[in-house]
């Protein structure tokens, strides 16, 4: 039942459209006011009246009925209250009828949206700082598809560039084909870091490694096979973190991938008589746009990150025909995202307003011991096993006797890191604590987890689910059931503002009226509908959360 539009309909005001009507009417923070409101004074103007007087007249000519129970004007909002009853036995029915594809819609419509996201590079650590776009990007990825969106998830690796001609280099002098299959991406790690304090040292290495980029892109046999075997190590071992995270992708076309499809680009920008000689360099100035020019070619001809991601979004459109083509990345690229959307606007790509940079904060870790430097970054390995540990330890402590404690200690780990990873506004930065994300207090997965945990257990005991007709609710179940009714606005919410973080705030908002229903109200009780009537509030909570937490990839357990 969509009230808004039912209120907006009955209350059909001359000289406003219903879709501006219903844009108008709002749901008060705090439900003892009404379940909607309308702020009269958005239609003073147009009514030429004051904002009291409207609500005045408004709420004497409403007629109630089985929907709406209550319409009063209360200082210029109209407020409505809604047959609390009515809309509660239609939820409960509509969630347990629904289960898993409760929240899901069809308003995609088979669009296709491409989410480029994790990105990762090639031989550098899978460190903290890539969590972020991870899991947001994992997360969009998830809510798309559940609202009817056809997703394509795009890895955009960063396999190019002249650090492998720096890794090659440094194996050739430090390392062997055993060393890396042995010790993996800390392997290149070390000889990568090895490699930038010797060339301090003898400056011809930069030489070198030039010379061995180069022939990496001539076709070079020896060149190319390790570096396949860099990026095979890499992908083996990204693979595994993901895995954990339940993160998948349809591509992995990296920025390498675009070497021949960059100068069919290159070609229409000089057509188009956008590019600019600078200091031998090709550029599109953009300086009328109040930016630096964006870098198309250096002095050698050699392209840059602007040229291939521009090759890419053509490939893209060509080959996906998105409506929306997003980007998870940090807001340190802010201006190379504007610089290369505006390039290709310039272009004349009419489809260059459907580019969108998904930015967020960075994620940083609470011990300084542990920050990131060269040689001594905090792998997201290392983060989600810690995690996973911790976890453990917790379980051993409150719940020695739970069974399964290895598997509950794996949800409830990477739960954390990605709960902990999404649950403020992206755009913030974050401080990574362990004993907070972990905590089973305050605003955490453990905390949701645990809430999923406690409805099973709940469900367990109750048995079937009889008749609960005519039953009269009290104020914390409809607090749950009212909640509960948010959970298809939140996730459009999400997916609009692309912004997972409404999810897991939504998350923590059901399991907590959950439990102040559950310390409040004894479920198994004599009154057999009373019973009943609290089952089904269990079990649509249950449901609820479930999907609220698949959509953002944490699992969840059956006890904890
Ligand atoms: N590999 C880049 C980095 O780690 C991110 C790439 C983001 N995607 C893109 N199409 N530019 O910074």
């Amino acid at each position: 039942m969509d009230y808004k539009n039912y209120i907006a309909e009955k209350l059909s005001i001359e000289g406003v459209e219903k879709d501006a009507l219903k844009s108008f009417i709002e749901i008060p923070p705090n439900n003892d006011m009404g379940d909607f409101a309308l702020p009269c004074f958005k239609l003073s103007k147009i009514l030429r009246s004051s904002p009291v007087k409207i609500a005045q007249d408004l709420a004497a000519s409403f007629v109630t009925d089985e929907h709406i129970g209550e319409c009063t004007a209360v200082n210029g909002y109209l407020n409505f209250k809604i047959n609390r009853q009515n809309f509660a036995f239609s939820l409960l029915d509509t969630v347990l009828d629904k289960g898993e594809n409760f929240g899901a819609s069809d308003m995609g419509n088979g669009k296709t949206i491409c989410i480029d996201y994790s990105s990762i590079n090639i031989a550098k650590p899978f460190h903290i700082g890539h969590l972020s776009t991870t899991v947001i990007g994992s997360a969009l990825c998830k809510i798309f598809k559940f609202l009817g969106y056809k997703v394509v998830g795009i890895n955009h690796l960063g396999d190019y560039g002249t650090q492998f001609g720096k890794l090659i280099v440094a194996f050739k002098r430090w390392s062997s084909v055993k060393a890396v299959e042995e010790g993996r991406l800390k392997e290149l790690t070390r000889i990568y870091v090895k490699y930038h304090d010797e060339a301090k040292l003898d400056p011809s290495m930069d030489d070198e490694a030039r010379h061995y980029f180069k022939l990496i892109e001539d076709g070079d046999k020896e060149s190319n096979e390790l570096f396949e075997m860099f990026k095979k190590i890499t992908l083996e071992e990204v693979d595994k973190i993901y895995k954990l995270l339940n993160v998948e992708f349809d591509s992995y076309a990296g920025e390498s991938f675009y070497n021949d499809k960059m100068a069919p680009v290159v070609n229409e920008l000089k057509d188009k008589g956008l590019i600019k000689i600078s200091d031998g360099a090709s550029i599109v100035d953009l300086e009328e746009y109040g930016m630096p020019p964006c870098l198309i070619l250096k002095s050698d001809g050699s392209s840059l990150y602007a040229t291939r991601d521009m090759a890419a979004a053509v490939y893209r459109k060509n080959t996906y025909n998105f409506d929306k083509c997003l980007y998870v990345v940090a807001y340190q690229q802010n201006l190379h995202f504007k610089q290369f959307f505006k390039v290709l606007e310039l272009m004349g790509k009419d489809w260059a307003k459907d580019l969108v940079h998904v930015a967020y904060g960075m994620v940083s870790l609470e011990s300084g011991s542990m920050s990131t430097r060269s040689g001594n970054v905090v792998l997201l390995e290392d983060v989600i096993n810690k995690t996973i540990e911790k976890a453990y330890k917790v379980i051993e402590d409150k719940n020695p006797t739970l069974e399964n404690k290895e598997q509950i200690a794996k949800a409830v780990g990477t739960g954390a890191v990605i709960f902990g990873a999404l649950c403020n506004n992206k755009i913030k930065d974050i401080v990574f604590s362990y004993d907070r994300v972990l905590s089973f207090e305050g605003e955490t997965c453990p905390y949701v987890q645990y809430t999923v945990a406690r409805c099973n257990s709940v469900i367990a005991k109750c048995g079937e689910l009889g008749d609960y007709s005519g039953v009269e609710m009290n104020a914390d179940e409809y607090q749950v059931i009212s909640t509960l009714g948010k959970f298809e606005e939140t996730i459009k919410a999400a997916a609009e503002k692309y912004e997972p973080s409404l999810v897991t705030r939504y998350a923590i908002d059901l399991a907590t009226a959950f439990n102040k229903f559950y310390m409040g109200c004894k479920i198994v009780c004599d009154d057999e509908k009373v019973k009943n009537f609290r089952l089904a509030i269990t079990k649509a909570v249950q449901i609820t959360l479930t999907n609220a937490l698949t959509l953002l990839g944490i699992e969840t357990v059956e006890q904890m």
